[in-house]
């Protein structure tokens, strides 16, 4: 299976920077893209139209969306509609970032509701998962990410597991290690991701064979090392995407 490669850029960037950024990306991937890669980004709702019409064309490249509301329009004042993402080029989303979880208090209930609704409108979906330090260190791990796997995927288990194979990633993020320079150990990582490949393979008809990606604090120095690692398929980038050489380096590691 090809390693995939996503940025999340968060709230960053303007629609110029952005633009520069995946030009850089684009003449990067262009110069020596490793065959066996799948490189996602995702900008800030404004940026994406720009990123799309700069990357969107090219092979085992996506755009998605970081957020979206799961209704067709109406009156949700600040929200954004998978419609309005497909019109800006988007095809992906995030789902579950510990972000909307912690900062926007998103519940495993609506987050079920999410996954269900882009899945259904033919979007792929990134579900991310992830312990707090304090979960972690008071032995509720697995607890954690039982309860986020098991709710999260709730709504999707009658769908076709072909449609899953193709649309459905999971990240695993422990919170501790996000934006916060700690990557998680290996033998963290190993643990956490052959954790999430046991239960997602109790999932429904087994779903061990979603690719599950690892994220918090990956840099262009652990990449590798990173991605070497048993049950590891792929990375998700925050801080060290927002430069086109650190992500590249990423992505080339
Ligand atoms: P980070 O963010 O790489 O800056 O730790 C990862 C993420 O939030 O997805």
């Amino acid at each position: 299976m090809k390693k995939i490669i996503a940025a999340n850029w968060k709230m960053n960037k303007n629609r110029a920077q952005a633009r520069a950024t995946a030009e850089e990306l684009a003449s990067g991937l262009s110069a020596g893209k490793p065959a066996d890669r799948t490189v996602m980004v995702f900008p800030p709702f404004l940026a994406i139209a720009e990123v799309n019409t700069v990357l969107g064309g090219r092979a085992g490249t996506l755009v998605g969306a970081q957020n979206f509301y799961p209704a067709e329009s109406g009156a949700y004042t600040g929200e954004i509609s998978l419609a309005m993402l497909a019109d800006a080029g988007a095809s992906w989303v995030l789902v579950g970032h510990s972000e909307r979880r912690h900062v926007l208090h998103e519940s495993d209930s609506f987050l079920a509701q999410k996954t269900q609704y882009a899945l259904r409108q033919q979007f792929g979906v990134v579900l991310c998962i992830g312990e707090t330090l304090e979960e972690r260190e008071s032995g509720r791990l697995s607890d954690v990410l039982t309860r986020q796997i098991e709710q999260g995927l709730s709504g999707v288990l009658g769908m076709s597991k072909s449609l899953l194979q193709e649309k459905l990633i999971i990240a695993y993020e422990p919170v501790w290690a996000i934006g916060t320079g700690k990557v998680a150990g290996e033998k963290e990582v190993l643990e956490a991701h052959a954790l999430v490949k046991e239960l997602l393979g109790k999932q429904g008809d087994d779903l061990s064979s979603l690719p599950v990606l690892y994220g918090g604090s990956v840099k262009p120095a652990n990449a590798q090392a990173l991605l070497g690692l048993a049950n590891v398929d792929g990375l998700l980038v925050g801080g060290a995407s927002l430069e086109a050489k650190s992500f590249l380096n990423i992505i080339n590691a």
